[in-house]
């Protein structure tokens, strides 16, 4: 790979001045900070390699970055699962590619971990921004290490939330030759912010950002990002074993809800209609302590 520690700190601060090129925000929109797409766009031009992207949504990083590094392949894995009610943001995402005249891309329709585990190539800018549980998180990490190229890069988004810090944090442990280079934070998500700082996320770092290199001759200091107290990881295992667990969410904005009594009526009926439709999921449990492994056998391994 091309980039020097050097060349890295200056993409990070040249990404304040925002994206390379205008042109794709013209046509695409999303969940991305400007600053970021730009830190991406730079990055990708820097190191050289492939780029590859976990979460395209309606392909505002993976257009604004193909467009700006037309020699480089730019893969994106997205199942379309999520925020796509209309079933609109894949064909959104070929319709702008071609308004754009952007041939140098390719979707990759899968869940992530499918997509991950299958692809055979390799990559020197590894863009995560799909689930962002714990888990997926740390398996979108750990899926980076097969797939980068000596040298190359991780950029990690919505790091504003502790459980994705924690991802972070728990992958460098493991992995001492990576090292966290840069991170920024806003001071929420921008679901709750003012209309003002909606604006300010939009133009600079949206929900966070970590920055991850590949160091193997040691040259980074690296940072070490501030993690949430471990009990809230704890207390997730007590909450999956509850019979009520596939609900937790409605659940617990229930709760929250009696301290906003405005939106009780709206938390009720989201809490019914996912009780509902995830009876089969909740029926015949224990109140407690469910393990799900009554049809699990017994094995051995055999020698090859
Ligand atoms: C926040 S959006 C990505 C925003 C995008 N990077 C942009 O520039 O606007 C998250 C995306 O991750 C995708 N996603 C969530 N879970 C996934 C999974 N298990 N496998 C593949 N994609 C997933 C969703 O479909 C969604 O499009």
């Amino acid at each position: 790979m091309n980039a020097t520690p050097q060349k890295f700190l200056e993409c990070i601060a040249e990404a304040e001045n925002g994206v390379l090129t205008e042109k794709p925000n013209e046509v695409v929109t999303g969940f991305a900070g400007t600053k970021l797409t730009g830190l991406i766009q730079r990055l990708v031009a820097a190191i050289g390699g492939d780029y590859l992207e976990v979460g395209v949504f309606q392909g505002s990083s993976l257009l604004n970055t193909a467009y700006s590094n037309p020699d480089i392949k730019c893969y994106g894995i997205d199942n379309f699962d999520f925020f796509d009610p209309k079933s609109e943001n894949k064909n959104m995402v070929i319709d702008r590619a071609k308004q754009l005249d952007i041939s140098n891309y390719e979707i990759i329709d899968k869940d992530f971990e499918i997509g991950l585990k299958e692809f055979d190539g390799k990559i020197g800018t590894y863009f995560i921004d799909g689930p962002h549980d714990y888990r997926s998180q740390l398996m979108c990490l750990a899926y980076g290490v097969s797939i980068l190229e000596d040298g190359g890069c991780m950029v990690v988004d919505d790091a504003n939330y502790p459980h994705v810090r924690q991802a972070t944090a728990d992958f460098l442990h493991m992995y001492p030759e990576y090292k966290l280079v840069f991170e920024a934070y806003t001071n929420c998500h921008p679901h709750n912010m003012t209309p003002d700082q909606i604006s300010s996320a939009r133009d600079g770092w949206w929900d966070g950002v970590h920055l991850i290199v590949h160091d193997p001759e040691d040259l980074f200091e690296g940072i070490t990002p501030a993690i949430p107290h471990n009990s809230r990881f704890v207390r997730d295992h007590h909450v999956q074993i509850v019979s009520h667990a596939p609900v937790a969410t409605e659940a617990a904005m229930l709760m929250a809800s009696l301290s906003k009594p405005w939106r009780l009526p709206k938390s009720i009926v989201r809490y019914m209609r996912a009780r509902r439709a995830l009876t089969s999921e909740i029926k015949g449990k224990f109140l407690t302590c469910n393990t799900d492994s009554s049809s699990l056998s017994k094995n051995t391994a055999t020698i090859k």
